[in-house]
Order: structure tokens, then C-alpha cells, then sequence
């Protein structure tokens, strides 16, 4: 077993061993073999190290997934679920899809009230917001498929540190400061594990570290049955949700084949639906692919306009057509059809913004920022692991069992509670995305792999609810058509469009007055006086020599490690 002194001592070996001097550029960590970027310092840290040892992509997928849960409950996860895009070294691809399901109990208007009015905080907050969580199925399934350590060893470390515990960095600190309360009031009592925590304390995962030796001796049978699932079900009812142990029992994440698209020289692999990411990511560069974007300035009006036009088309496709392919039809091929995608274009007109439907679109009601994670991983054979887990909002429903050492998610807000009627991320959704029952919600995901000459050259994600799409699409371009470092890419100011509501979000203080004053005369509405970072990208690019660089997002505690 990997003892807790060794590992900080190859953090420390590992960082020495990165550290090469970057200059032309504003580089991220350079090296020369293998790498993961996450959200969380502890938890790139044992990824790399698995693969030091000997390990490939996947296992480190497996240790990095479950450090994410232990040090940034805030989006990792056990409860929750989330999509991974893989690439082998031979250069063959797949997906594996383990989202979050309807419970069996749920029905179409359970978010309703007599009126048909979505009940306020239903679906976001507390048991009923509770999807079936896919996470561990999804892990375990990578691990049986592509795994070369043995489970126990690559979950040891992982242990090992939720029972050490934690720090708290400043970013913790605030985020817990600020969900405090919603986090008392759901749970009827503070949480003793994270209330009041500050920068420098530790945190220590005791009942997670029992959950995870769980999974670590029976496998799917610690968490989907047995005694775990026994707590986690009494747990989820005694709240007043509708999880059966039925629900956990039957749960299986699914292999699925990635979406693929070219985009000039570059071939382009993302996620399927379940996940809107991959189709309406191609739908965007399909749209601006006949445009020069050399000609433009990265940034400035024209560039943000086109994106913008692209976006907005993009969008109203994807909240009318997709969902759950095991439940709805989705003409993936007209979607991504070029005639149909030039014809959604033909009404873009430079000198003027195109108005979104004038459907009538609820209150604007954007989440603070970022509550999913994603990682990347490269290692040293030549593998590449692209994945965004999430529990949807900040702690997901709030709901945390103590025994457990689990925050469940509150992914049924994915869904169209009601036609017409947005959700926490402001998204209007269709027939395609209603409520039933096993059937998985809509998401924005949208981890990506890059090829550029069928080699590996990039891998990307972020969170960032319906904005991934957006901000994933910048990065690439950023280093495709603005020769950007990885760091440089991710560092770059973004900017969003969804459609509805009719409105270009900018991050703060990144783009000159006179660049938002050009879009205002041709009339594009955008969000004067209130701003907020748009995603935490995490990637990984192969440098034309070979080597690999990160870029990890400054905007969050992301750090990229390797050797
Ligand atoms: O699957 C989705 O699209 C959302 N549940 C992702 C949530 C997310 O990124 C939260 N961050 N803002």
C-alpha cells in the first residue's frame, strides 16, 4: 500500500521534475510523458503518480475521479455522474456515458404543482432533485475495460488521503462561506465536516473513506447494493425522495460512440447525447468553418459576432431536438448536415444582430458559476482521457449524509420540468428532454479530444453548466486559429450565447468598451454591470516536439502535474 509520506514525497519529486523553464510563451507545465489537470492539486497528484508506477490513463482516471470527490466535494463526486471521451494510443476511440437516471417513481410533472406551475427549488434542492447516481458504475466499468492495476491499489492513496484529510484553500473557503447556510437549512443541522471551515484547516473524509473501502473490496456491490446502498436509500426516503434500492440495483453506465466532426485539419471527438455537447459543438464549428477567422482579431466585435450568430443557431437546435437516445429519435445526420448548417447561416447579416424566437423565455436566473469538474489526462503510452463529472449545482442538492460521506446530486434539473420554462442554467427544453422514468436528463458536458494530422493533439473540458459548449469551442480555437499556448488558450477571456435569453454573456473586465459598444449598435444585448467567469478549462495540448503541456485554469485551484 502506498503510504501517505511517500506520496508527498513524489509531489514534491514531481514538481521538481516539471518545472522546466517555459518561455517564449506564457506556458503551462511542460513534460515530457505523461500528465493529468484537474480541479484539485491532491488529486493530480495521485493520477500522475499512479501512472509513475506504471499505470495507464484509465487507472489514474479511476484514483483521479475519486481524489476529486474526497478534496473538492463541491463537484466531485460518488452520487453524481458524468461522461469520459477516451482515445487509445493505436488512435481508436469511444465514450463511456455514466449520467445520472430518472428514479423508476419519476414521472413526467412531478416538478408541477395542481396549476401546473413548476414548483420553485424542487428539482434543484433536497431528495427530489436526486438523480440515480452513475458515477462509481461508470469508474468501475473503465477500470474492468481498461484497468491495469488492481482496484485496492489504485483506490489506497485515495483512502489514504480522505482519512489524512485535506487543506482548505482560500477558494474553498469562500465557496463553503457561501453555501453555509442553504447547506444547514437542507440538512437541518450544519455540516460538522465543513462548516465554518477556513483556508489552512484540514478536512478529514472519514465516512467517505469507509464508503470507498466498500467499493474497493466488493467492487459494484459496495455501492449499488449491500449495505451502502441500504443507508443511502433509507437516507434518500427519510428525506422525502423516491430512490429505490431498485433504482441503485439496476443502474449501468453505457459505452457509447463518441460524436466525431472535422474541422480543418483537426478531427474533433466529443460526447454523444446523452450529452448535447458533441452535436451542438459541431453544429458551431460546422457554421463558422466557411468563414476566414484569420481575418478577424481575436476578441473584437466581427469575431465575437460570428461565434455568436453560430452559437445561438446551435443552441435552439439542441433545446428542441436532443435527448436520452434510448428514449428519443435524434436526426443527428440533418443536424450535422452541411447544406442544412450554411442554410441556418444564410440569415446572418454583419451589420445586424439576428434576433433569438420571440418565444417568450422566463427570468434569467443564472447559477453562480462553476460547480462541475473536468480533468484531462495523458500517459506516458500515449493514451488520453478527456472527463466532466458533475453533481450539477454547488454540492449538488445540498443533501449530505454523514454516514455516508456523500453529497448527492441534484441532477433532475437537467430536465425540462415544464416546456417553455428554463432551468438553472437559464436552458428552455423540449419534448426530447421531459421527465421519465430510467431515462437520462439532457446535459451540457463536453469533454473533447482533439486530433490534428491523426495524432493526439489536444485534450479539453470544463464545467460550467450551458456554457461548456461555448467556452470548449474558444479554447480550440484559441490554440487553432490564434496559435495560443494550451495555458495562453485556457487563460483567454470567454464569451457565451444560448440562444435564449437573447444575450451575450462577457467575463468581466475582458473585452474594451469600444468592442462591446460596436456590438450594442448592431444590437446584441449583453450583460452590462454584471459579469462572472464563463468555465474552468482544464487541458492538454502535444507541443509539435512531442512534449505535453497543461493549462490549468487560474480562474479556479486547477493544477496540472506530470513527468
Ligand atoms: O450536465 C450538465 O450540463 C450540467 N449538470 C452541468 C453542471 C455544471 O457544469 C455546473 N457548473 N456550472
Amino acid at each position: 500500500m502506498t503510504s501517505l509520506h511517500s506520496i508527498s514525497a513524489s509531489i514534491i519529486l514531481l514538481f521538481i521534475a516539471s518545472c522546466s523553464p517555459n518561455t517564449e510563451q506564457q506556458k503551462g507545465l511542460v513534460t515530457e510523458n505523461a500528465m493529468v489537470v484537474s480541479a484539485r492539486i491532491e488529486a493530480s497528484t495521485i493520477g500522475a503518480e499512479l501512472m509513475k508506477k506504471g499505470g495507464n490513463a484509465f487507472d489514474a482516471m479511476v484514483a483521479t475521479e475519486m481524489a476529486l470527490a474526497v478534496t473538492f466535494p463541491f463537484a466531485g463526486n460518488l452520487a453524481g455522474g458524468g461522461f469520459m471521451v477516451y482515445r487509445l494510443e493505436d488512435g481508436s476511440v469511444g465514450s463511456i456515458d455514466y449520467r445520472e437516471k430518472a428514479p423508476l417513481q419519476a414521472s413526467r410533472d412531478m416538478y408541477l404543482d395542481k396549476e401546473g406551475n413548476v414548483i420553485p427549488g424542487m428539482s434543484t434542492t433536497g431528495a427530489m432533485a436526486i438523480g440515480v447516481p452513475g458515477t462509481v458504475d461508470g469508474i468501475l466499468q473503465v477500470h474492468e475495460k481498461f484497468g491495469t492495476l488492481a482496484l485496492e491499489d489504485i483506490l489506497a492513496p485515495v483512502i489514504a488521503l480522505a482519512r489524512k484529510g485535506f487543506v482548505v484553500t482560500k477558494k474553498q473557503e469562500n465557496r463553503l462561506k457561501y453555501y453555509d447556510s442553504i447547506l444547514t437549512e437542507v440538512n437541518g443541522k450544519p455540516l460538522k465536516e465543513f462548516s465554518g471551515k477556513k483556508e489552512g484547516d484540514t478536512i478529514k473524509r472519514i465516512s467517505l473513506a469507509n464508503t470507498l473501502e466498500s467499493i474497493s473490496k466488493k467492487n459494484r456491490d459496495g455501492f449499488y447494493s449491500g449495505e451502502v446502498a441500504q443507508k443511502m436509500i433509507t437516507f434518500i426516503q427519510e428525506k422525502g425522495g423516491i430512490l429505490t434500492l431498485e433504482d441503485l440495483e439496476i443502474y449501468r453506465a453505457q459505452w457509447r460512440d463518441p460524436v466525431q466532426f472535422n474541422y480543418e485539419d483537426l478531427n474533433i471527438i466529443s460526447m454523444g447525447p446523452p450529452s448535447s455537447g458533441g452535436i451542438t459543438m459541431a453544429q458551431i464549428f460546422k457554421m463558422i468553418e466557411p468563414y476566414d477567422i484569420g481575418q478577424y482579431e481575436h476578441n473584437k466585435d466581427e469575431y465575437i459576432q460570428l461565434l455568436t450568430e453560430s452559437f445561438r443557431r446551435a443552441y435552439a437546435d439542441r433545446n428542441y431536438y436532443l435527448g436520452d437516445p434510448d428514449f428519443v429519435d435524434i436526426p443527428t445526420e440533418k443536424l450535422l448536415d452541411s447544406a442544412y448548417l450554411k442554410n441556418r447561416m444564410s440569415s446572418f447579416n454583419v451589420e445586424k444582430a439576428t434576433l433569438s424566437s420571440s418565444i417568450k423565455n422566463g427570468e434569467m436566473n443564472y447559477y453562480e458559476s462553476d460547480e462541475t469538474t473536468h480533468y484531462s489526462i495523458v500517459d506516458q503510452f500515449g493514451n488520453a482521457v478527456s472527463v466532466t463529472t458533475t453533481i450539477n449545482g454547488g454540492y449538488g442538492s445540498k443533501l449530505y449524509s454523514d454516514e455516508l460521506g456523500l453529497f448527492f446530486n441534484n441532477e433532475m434539473d437537467d430536465f425540462s420540468a415544464k416546456q417553455g420554462v428554463p432551468n438553472m442554467f437559464g436552458l428552455i427544453g423540449a419534448e426530447a428532454n421531459k421527465i421519465q422514468p430510467q431515462k437520462r436528463m439532457l446535459s451540457s458536458m463536453t469533454p473533447t479530444i482533439v486530433e490534428k494530422d491523426n495524432e493526439l493533439f489536444m485534450v479539453v473540458g470544463t464545467p460550467g453548466g450551458s456554457t461548456i459548449i461555448t467556452a470548449v469551442t474558444q479554447t480550440i480555437l484559441n490554440t487553432h486559429e490564434f496559435d495560443m499556448s494550451m495555458q495562453e488558450a485556457v487563460n483567454a477571456n470567454r464569451f457565451h450565447h444560448q440562444w435564449l435569453p437573447d444575450m451575450v454573456t462577457f467575463e468581466p473586465n475582458g473585452f474594451d468598451d469600444s468592442t462591446l459598444q460596436k456590438l450594442s449598435i448592431k444590437g446584441y444585448i449583453h450583460n452590462k454591470g454584471y459579469a462572472r467567469i464563463i468555465g474552468k478549462v482544464d487541458a492538454i495540448k502535444v507541443l509539435p516536439s512531442g512534449l505535453l503541456e497543461g493549462g490549468a485554469d487560474p480562474r479556479g485551484d486547477d493544477t496540472a502535474i506530470g513527468f
